[in-house]
């Protein structure tokens, strides 16, 4: 077999090289920003991105679908972003969707039409898509939500997913059936046969399934000719960026690092990895173009869905908690599960993704609170466990070992710096760095871009 390629393999290259790899312009390169989730997600990242967006000139996505909800305020006008990075409404900025997210097109046509409402203009001359990202189709979203049916007929419980077809997305992936966005851009009768059997072999597992793979493939027909203009060898987008003139460039996780695939508090995770691994996969980048690594914590704990929650508060607590911190999920209404800061994640978190920096989100929330209790230890048989459990039964029954901190009974929420917040919130904030280790850059004491206190 001949190890050239045909002169028709190489007409399928829509994106020629626009670099030379001889020599790069600048030589150290422009190295990545990233924003990670510390806990269970919904930390408040979207915040943290668009703050720091506002100096960016690319923002990417690297991992996930829109199972993700990442809220942004800006002038009381509240954002909500899933599959859009949320650097689409700084108008310097470019916005870019990696390889490793996989993308629903009516979701994300539908998110930019309800952004477009709200005053985002311009959005597409400043998003760009990777050919190489795969496509959820809707019977993706059928099939989560069978599979959700069936664990729950089968061993009496669900995992909760957002049921946006992520699970069955990256499992096709992985199974090597799956679809690109490259794809989508080339022979659409070729296209439209692995669709239809693709859907065979979904219908063949489950005979209930019900496909109108005719109907979706015209509606996909139509999504394929807007996002063309859009549509790049991330590869050499990505390389681009990060040899060509100084930029500064921001990745925004998606999820969080215990819901990552590998690391996560498996099976109830996400099926990316939303460490610091999936934003070289997931955009193509060496590790060495990795600068800082900020993560996200909020100043209690949340989670959605279902899974061990070794702080989770069934109590007055946990309920205050949910109130004030109107915890209810951007994606999916639900309510969130609340409980003290766990800094066993967090420690955790830190071990995988090496944080450089926390932004340690939603202090406010916590103003009203008599007591504080912070999670230092996890024991088992009364023994402290030195590690993270990775079984759900073992980190089911782990009694959580905490630090009792008294409240600081004050408002918090128009306070801007640090020598203006009650001491005993500065106590707090530094026992958190101390534990972990890592410096707290930002602290949070509200929704909006202004109500973020900088620490360095
Ligand atoms: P993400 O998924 O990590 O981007 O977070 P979400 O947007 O899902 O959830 C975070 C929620 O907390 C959103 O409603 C934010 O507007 C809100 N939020 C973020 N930071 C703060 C903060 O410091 N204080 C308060 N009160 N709310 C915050
Ligand atoms: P952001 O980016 C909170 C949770 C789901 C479910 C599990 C699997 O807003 O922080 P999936 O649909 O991904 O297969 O669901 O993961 N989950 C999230 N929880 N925030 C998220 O994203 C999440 N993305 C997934 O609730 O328990
Ligand atoms: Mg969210």
């Amino acid at each position: 077999m001949s190890l050239n390629r045909s002169a028709n393999d190489r007409k399928s290259f829509t994106n020629p090289p626009s670099v030379t790899l001889k020599r790069p312009r600048n030589d150290s390169g422009n190295k990545v920003t990233v924003v990670l989730g510390a806990q269970w997600g919904d930390e408040g990242k979207g915040k943290v991105v668009d703050l720091l967006a506002t100096e960016s000139d690319i923002v990417c996505r690297c991992q996930g679908g829109n199972n993700a909800g990442h809220t942004v305020v800006v002038n009381e006008k509240e954002y909500d972003f899933h599959l859009l990075p949320s650097g689409i409404i700084s108008t310097k900025c470019t916005s870019f969707i990696g390889n490793g997210v996989v993308i629903h097109l009516p979701g994300l046509f539908e998110e930019i039409d309800k952004n477009e409402k709200k005053g985002l203009k311009g959005w597409e001359k400043r998003l760009i898509i990777s050919d190489r990202a795969h496509i959820v189709f809707d019977f993706h979203q059928a099939v989560d939500g069978l599979q959700e049916t069936q664990r729950q007929a089968q061993e009496g419980k669900n995992i909760g997913t957002t049921k946006k077809g992520i699970g069955p997305t990256y499992a096709c992936k992985a199974s090597r059936t799956g679809l690109r966005i490259c794809d989508l851009m080339a022979d659409f009768n070729e296209f439209s046969t692995r669709v239809k059997n693709l859907v065979q072999q979904y219908q063949s597992m489950y005979p209930t399934l019900k496909v109108d793979a005719d109907g979706e493939l015209k509606k996909l027909k139509e999504y394929a000719e807007r996002i063309r203009p859009l549509v790049r060898d991330g590869v050499y987008f990505m390389y681009d960026a990060i040899h060509g003139a100084p930029k500064k460039i921001l990745v925004e996780g998606a999820n969080a690092a215990l819901l990552d695939i590998d690391f996560g508090t498996y099976p109830f995770v996400t099926s990316s990895n939303c460490t610091v691994g999936g934003v070289c996969t997931g955009l193509g980048i060496p590790p060495a173009y990795i600068g800082d690594v900020f993560g996200v914590s909020k100043a209690y704990t949340t989670r959605v869905g279902i899974g061990a929650f070794p702080t989770e508060q069934l109590n007055a607590v946990g309920e205050l908690l949910q109130t004030r911190g109107h915890e209810v999920g951007v994606t999916t209404g639900r309510k969130r599960r609340c409980g003290w800061l766990d800094l066993v994640i967090l420690k955790y978190a830190h071990m995988i993704n090496g944080f450089t920096a926390i932004a340690l989100t939603k202090l406010d929330i916590l103003d009203v609170l008599d007591e504080i209790k912070v999670g230092v230890a996890y024991k088992i048989n009364g023994k402290r466990v030195p590690y993270f459990p990775a079984n759900m039964d073992v980190l089911q029954e782990v009694e959580v070992e905490y630090e009792t901190f008294s409240g600081w009974k004050t408002d918090t929420s128009a306070v801007r710096k640090w020598n203006d917040l009650p001491p005993k919130a500065q106590n707090y904030i530094r026992f958190v760095e101390n534990h972990v280790g890592v410096p707290i850059k930002w602290v949070g004491v509200g929704k909006s871009r202004e109500c973020m206190i900088q620490m360095f």
